[in-house]
């Protein structure tokens, strides 16, 4: 290992105990039950299959080079709310198969937040969480108890997946608006709402505005 390749002085420990590579800290896989300090250069964090329970405000203070970060497979059931608010440049946030509940507040710089296989119900959700979030192309939240579809989705959305949660009925407007039949919302290609209790044959005019009709289930 060189070196400051990521500006942080010889012999970082957690540069000892996990892998630096470039700007991209790997820990995966390490029995670590807390974040370690990071080198300040870090741009894609890795953290996946280890015993971490609880996300602090000060674990991603000041990182204000970080893209990524990837918690998959933790034992994490708290986020300090504003743990990631902060980041300028986070743009992907992977915090799936943990025991969250609230969905933390996330700057408008995210393309891709995945919470799926959590205990997140609607109530975990901030009212118009995703609103402004202007570039956001992937919202994953797959295997949850929430019962709405968070609105507004931005109009940069590509995929929304929403399998296996507990949503049983939508607006004609939840998707289109209604009030304007020229208004195409070309990016949103990829809806899913199987395993949910919802019959998508009663919102006939959802759909008008979308390149394809949602997945869901024939019920
Ligand atoms: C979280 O921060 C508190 C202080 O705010 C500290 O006592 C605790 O040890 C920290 N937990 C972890 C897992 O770092
Ligand atoms: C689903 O909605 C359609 C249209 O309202 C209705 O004809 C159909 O019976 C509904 N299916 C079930 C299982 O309720």
């Amino acid at each position: 290992m060189s070196p400051g390749i990521l500006g942080a002085p010889w012999g970082m420990p957690t540069c000892l105990l996990c892998t630096c590579l470039g700007s991209s800290v790997y820990c995966d896989d390490l029995k670590l039950d807390s974040v370690p300090p990071i080198p300040k250069d870090t741009t894609h964090f890795y953290a996946r299959y280890n015993r971490i329970t609880k996300i602090n405000k000060s674990d991603f203070a000041f990182m204000n080079k970080l893209k990524r970060i990837d918690l998959t497979a933790n034992k994490i059931s708290s986020i300090d709310d504003t743990a990631f608010l902060g980041l300028p440049e986070l743009e992907e946030l992977v915090i799936r198969e943990n025991h969250i509940s609230q969905l933390p507040a996330l700057p408008e710089t995210m393309t891709l937040i995945d919470a799926s296989h959590n205990n997140i119900g609607s109530k975990g959700i901030h009212n118009e969480a995703f609103k402004d979030m202007t570039s956001l192309l992937y919202l994953y939240l797959t295997d949850n108890h929430i019962d709405y579809i968070p609105l507004p989705l931005p109009d940069s959305l590509r995929s929304l997946h929403l399998q296996r949660n507990n949503i049983q009925s939508m607006l004609e407007d939840t998707f289109c608006n209604l009030k304007d039949f020229n208004y195409i919302r070309n990016a949103l290609e990829d809806i899913r709402l199987d395993g949910n209790p919802i019959n998508l044959s009663r919102t006939p005019q959802a759909y008008i505005c979308l390149p394809r009709i949602p997945i869901g289930d024939l019920i």
